[in-house]
């Protein structure tokens, strides 16, 4: 590590346990319901925690998107905002927004990550067979891709896949292999490099600013533009600061910038980068501007709202704005690692260095005894929730989709994430899942396998239904209780 936090606050007692820098003012009310019923409502669901309700779920640690904390700034922000189809305020604010912290002088509004891959892929991928490389694939960049008939590379260095590492910047673009590609491929059938900032699907991981360089200078070789996906830049940037020598004196807004002056394209969630809801693409090519602009009103909305509302415009201009505060960026990957870490010294199987978005359970390793064709990570997922009322997310097998000639491709790794959005969870509830999930890799042995009942075509993780392959959830409820009697 370079640099310690110019946010970390130590402890007299010598404890190393992350101190939250902001208070809380507006809470909402949770139940832990009984286990038998966490039982119910996964049959419910299809053991499948997309399709949980929230009444039955305790910790919501599904995910980041649209679920971190507002500030008092942001929620403020949303009651000046212009209602007005076309011309309203709340853009210019935002553009203003996108300008000073991306530093891109031309902006669409999307009315959510996604919905800037498709705008992307639609523009940019003209013939089947088009290829983009990429450190590595999301769920829906993929998914629109293949949908306009691209393919994809993933270009991570081996150490990437490695789930227990020290290496500060797995999420890193191989370069080599990027030589290789475009040498083999030809540079007419790559339309773009895709960076994906906190490679969200190998842990969270980052890149660095240096690979990030060697990749801008590879592209400027052969005249070929980068994408980057800066749907989690902020947490990327912030890891920077704390591992790369170089940026250790740099300020968030510093580090941000040299990123994004790398990219030709920068795209975004909001739902994760400003704490709010949208999303969208950036640029400070008028000529790009161009090829995207008219698809905007097709697929979106007029271009001064894309499909978002005015309020989460609102809030989303200020949201990028304290994406340069580190004492707020901070507050997710500390907790992130402080569970991380304690998690790994109880013998549990962690995707370590800790990363970003969340804490992550390496399944393979954890349910061992589980194949693949079972689904671990889905099993895991499952289980948790039925242990603990706390609903993460499979990021594995179930989260690939079939190719093209409707085979299982089975994921490289197998993991249970656990999000923490921002500025949301207190300290004893991520003790909590500390303790149980400790519990559960005490009795791992008692988690059993999944299988499909219902398999949607596309994205199939999300509605798609399982059940389990024996008697194993009706097992570990009978470990529980001995082990806990009468608690929740
Ligand atoms: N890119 C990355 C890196 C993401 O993590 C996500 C969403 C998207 C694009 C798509 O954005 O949801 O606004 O359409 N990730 C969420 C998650 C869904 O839970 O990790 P979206």
């Amino acid at each position: 590590m370079s640099r310690k936090s110019s946010v970390t606050i130590k402890f007299h007692n010598g404890e190393d346990i992350p101190l939250e820098l902001h208070k809380v003012r507006v809470v909402q009310k949770l139940n832990l319901v009984p286990i038998e019923r966490r039982l119910e409502a996964l049959y419910e669901g299809g053991f499948n925690t997309f399709r949980l309700n929230t009444k039955d779920v305790f910790l919501d640690m599904l995910t980041d998107s649209g679920t971190n904390a507002m500030s008092d700034m942001q929620m403020s922000a949303m009651m000046h905002a212009d209602d007005a189809y076309a011309g309203s305020q709340s853009f210019f604010r935002l553009q203003k927004a996108v300008e000073d912290v991306l530093k891109k002088k031309y902006f669409l509004p999307v009315h959510q990550g996604r919905a800037a891959e498709n705008i992307l892929s639609h523009a940019y991928i003209k013939k089947k067979g088009d290829l983009i490389p990429m450190n590595y694939h999301f769920t829906t960049a993929l998914a629109h891709i293949t949908q306009y008939g691209g393919r994809i590379v993933e270009l991570l260095y081996d150490e990437a896949y490695n789930i227990s590492s020290s290496h500060p910047f797995k999420g890193n673009l191989n370069v080599e292999k990027l030589e290789a590609v475009i040498k083999e491929t030809g540079v007419e059938n790559i339309p773009f490099i895709r960076m994906e900032a906190s490679t969200n699907l190998i842990g969270g991981q980052p890149f660095s600013i240096q690979n990030m360089r060697e990749v801008r200078k590879i592209a400027d070789t052969h005249g070929l533009r980068i994408v980057l996906d800066a749907s989690l830049l902020g947490e990327n940037a912030y890891l920077i600061l704390q591992r790369e020598p170089e940026f250790a004196g740099s300020s968030m807004e510093e580090v941000i910038s040299i990123m994004t002056g790398m990219a030709d394209i920068v795209y975004f969630s909001a739902r994760k980068l400003s704490s709010s809801r949208g999303g969208g693409i950036c640029t400070s090519d008028r000529a790009i501007y161009l090829e995207m602009e008219a698809l905007i009103p097709l697929f979106e909305g007029f271009l001064t709202y894309g499909g978002i509302s005015v309020r989460e415009i609102e809030a989303m201009a200020v949201g990028l704005y304290e994406t340069l505060d580190e004492t707020m960026i901070c507050q997710s990957p500390q907790f992130i690692a402080y569970l991380v870490n304690t998690l790994t010294a109880n013998g549990v199987p962690m995707v370590t260095p800790a990363g970003v978005l969340g804490a992550h359970v390496d399944a393979m390793q954890m349910c061992k005894h589980i194949p693949q064709t079972q689904y671990p990570a889905g099993s895991l997922t499952a289980a948790f929730f039925l242990t603990a009322g706390v609903r993460g997310m499979e990021r594995g097998s179930i989260s690939n989709q079939r190719d093209e000639n409707g085979n299982e491709t089975y994921a490289d790794m197998e993991l249970l994430r656990l999000a923490v959005p921002r500025r949301v969870f207190t300290l004893s509830q991520i003790k909590y899942v500390i303790d149980r999930m400790t519990w559960l890799y005490e009795n791992r042995h008692l988690i059993g396998g999944l299988k499909f009942v219902y398999e949607p075509p596309v994205l199939r993780f999300f509605m798609g239904g399982l059940e389990p392959v024996s008697d194993w959830p009706q097992q570990l409820i009978a470990k529980f209780k001995k082990d806990f009697g009468d608690s929740l």
